[in-house]
């Protein structure tokens, strides 16, 4: 059985006070929640690269899992602006956002970019949330799975074990825009998905891979969306900044 996710993703948003206010807020959420319930869907944040450490400190007993949004893949060297993998590690890092569609649109990131990072994540240990997706323009001219496993089969590329990866299948025309794919739509890309993996890997790998799915995905969703067989969670960009919006997600998180 499949643990469900529940991720969040701050992109360029809220400082070092907001943060506080977020965690103080969402916690006290949880630990209620917890009085009644286990806790038992994860919750992992994106924040900033700047925002990685007051996360950390406020996140004291270490439920949610606080991941960047982006790695370089290479260890060290000459890289000005980039920051890698061990050096997030250092700090107790344990997750990272790779090949979001916002980085592959204004970053140029591309496949091949993609899996050096996939395998640099599985290397140190940092389980990559690897994010696929087709365009409103690909998926009009019926070419949505052809670009799925273009995108699993070269982000994926020659690494032979994926253990503890996350695949997050987010349609590009639905981040952002209010429009989310239906729970048919999205069900059938996660099969789809899962399928590949099959043919790439083992059914037994591709079995316990976790699929989210990304979107415009808010608490008036969640539960349609995760009551399906293949969709294991959420990435959530716009609903994951407010606590309360983020803990009703949680809350209805279908389980
Ligand atoms: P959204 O973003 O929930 O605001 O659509 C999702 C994402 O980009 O990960």
């Amino acid at each position: 059985m499949r643990k469900g996710l529940l991720a969040g993703n701050w992109k360029m948003h809220k400082s070092k006070k907001e943060t506080k206010e977020f965690f103080s807020s969402f916690i006290n959420k949880l630990d209620q929640f917890k009085k009644d319930r286990p806790l038992d869907i994860e919750i992992a944040l994106f924040v900033p690269y700047t925002l990685l450490e007051a996360a950390l400190n406020q996140n004291a007993g270490n439920f949610i899992k606080i991941g960047s949004q982006n790695i370089h893949a290479e260890s060290k060297g000459a890289y000005t602006g980039e920051i890698s993998a061990n050096m997030l590690k250092d700090i107790g890092i344990t997750a990272a956002l790779i090949g979001h569609s916002e980085r592959r649109q204004y970053n140029n990131e591309n496949n091949q970019d993609i899996s050096k990072k996939i395998e640099t994540c599985l290397r140190e240990n940092i389980t990559p949330i690897l994010c696929v997706g087709e365009t409103l323009e690909q998926r009009d001219r019926n070419q949505t799975e052809e670009v799925l496993k273009t995108q699993l089969q070269e982000g994926l590329n020659s690494i032979s074990d994926i253990k503890d990866l996350v695949v997050a299948y987010e349609p590009v025309w639905a981040i952002g825009t209010g429009k989310t794919a239906t729970p048919d739509m999205a069900e059938s890309a996660h099969l789809y998905i899962r399928n590949t993996l099959m043919e790439l890997y083992r059914s037994d790998v591709s079995e316990k891979t976790r699929i989210l799915y990304g979107g415009s995905m808010k608490p008036s969703n969640i539960k349609e969306l995760t009551q399906n067989k293949n969709i294991d969670g959420g990435l959530v960009g716009g609903a994951s900044l407010d606590p309360d919006d983020f803990y009703s997600m949680y809350e209805r998180f279908h389980r």
